[in-house]
């Protein structure tokens, strides 16, 4: 079993709960590299509002190199509502994440969204809708309206910001889609906006032609507004979403709550130089230092980045970790099971399950005991 490798990881807990998840993260991890022998070392960077106070920008130079140089990186969160609440901040946390992303050519961002059956009733949605639903997005993170063109018109106080894609943006991401598709079912929906949009009829075009010669994939086409309301009537028709930046942004947040708690749903994104591994949700200031925060969305981009380390049995026993968790009805607040744990408690008990295997699933007795008389 022992393969003996060594990855270097660059970490960036940034701001809000996220030194407290990513704290979590970690730990789990070196239970995984203990167990399946590999190793991983950690460099730490900043990152947003934090960065900010400590370097005067959101993403200092010295993070870009790091990341680069990483054979993952792993973030918490960023965002602080000092800067929320104040539209004329010209330096602002989000913009360290966007130059990040673009530094390390992370077109693909990926979202699944698993739902877990104990879970279920924390969703909005009625049982029997959300019965069978299990999809994930890809959404393009370097392009769009995000980093189009953008500007002021003093003239009459107006403001514009452009949508612009090129074949090769929408290329690139495309075929990471069908590439997952063909593990899956070969479904892929494109959702866009072409009775409206240019840029969007140009995507139905390209991913049209790829699909035409790529063997085993099914193309769907949804309008955007119609797929904001499918995800919600229908959730379970999805397997693949391929969408724009702007979309997938919206989308993604939409996909996270009908799983029942954004505190579940990790991401990756992947690209050029080293990919990136970061829970959907954001730095959540309210709960920071508080110790209450879900650990496992971040968790479970642990897992995501051990399979882009080609460490599969490792990212199988994370997630089998938290399914088993999750049946012994123990989470931190926001999931309402039967027992109520910290942050680092939960980090804590899925680091134990890893590491005894087995014999922890036959201690359920005194581990839901452990955990409800510290409480
Ligand atoms: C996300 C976030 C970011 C985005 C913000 C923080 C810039 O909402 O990762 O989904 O809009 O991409
Ligand atoms: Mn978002």
């Amino acid at each position: 079993m022992s393969n003996q490798r060594k990855f270097n990881i660059t970490v960036l807990p940034g701001d809000g709960i996220g030194p407290e998840v990513i704290d979590q993260g970690i730990k789990v991890l070196d239970a995984v590299a203990d167990r399946f022998g590999f190793s991983l070392e950690y460099c730490v960077g900043d990152i947003g509002a934090i960065a900010i106070d400590r370097h005067g920008t959101p993403l200092p130079d010295e993070t870009i190199d790091a990341c680069t140089k990483a054979d993952a990186v792993f973030l918490g969160a960023i965002g602080h509502p000092k800067y929320d609440h104040d539209p004329s901040a010209k330096i602002r946390p989000e913009q360290g994440l966007l130059k990040l992303r673009k530094s390390l050519g992370l077109y693909a961002n990926i979202r699944p969204v698993t739902v877990y059956p104990e879970l279920a009733d924390l969703s909005p949605l009625k049982k029997h809708i959300l019965d069978g639903t299990d999809f994930v997005i890809y959404r393009e993170l370097t392009s769009g309206i995000y980093f189009g063109k953008s500007g002021r018109n003093p003239e009459e106080n107006g403001a514009y910001d452009t949508c612009y894609y090129n074949e090769a943006e929408i290329r690139r991401i495309t075929k990471l889609a069908f590439d997952a598709a063909r593990q899956r079912s070969g479904k892929v929906t494109l959702v866009d906006k072409a009775n409206v949009l240019e840029s969007s009829r140009l995507w139905r075009e390209i991913v049209r032609d790829m699909a035409a010669s790529a063997e085993g994939i099914e193309l769907e086409y949804l309008f955007v507004d119609n797929a904001a309301m499918q995800m919600i009537v229908a959730p379970n028709q999805f397997d693949v979403v391929l969408t724009s930046n702007m979309f997938g942004d919206i989308l993604s947040d939409e996909g996270s709550v009908i799983s029942g708690s954004l505190g579940m749903l990790p991401s990756a994104s992947i690209g050029e130089h080293s990919s990136l591994f970061e829970p959907v949700h954001g730095s959540y200031p309210q709960a920071a230092g508080k110790d209450i925060a879900n650990p496992l969305a971040t968790i479970l981009s642990g897992a995501m980045l051990l399979e882009s380390l080609e460490q599969f049995e490792a990212a199988k026993a994370i997630r089998d970790a938290v399914a088993l968790i999750c049946r012994f009805g123990i989470g931190t607040q926001d999931l309402k099971m039967n027992i109520t744990c910290s942050c680092s408690q939960l980090g804590d008990l899925i680091t134990s399950a890893i590491q005894e295997g087995e014999t922890f699933g036959l201690r359920r007795g005194t581990i839901e005991e452990s955990v409800s008389t510290i409480i």
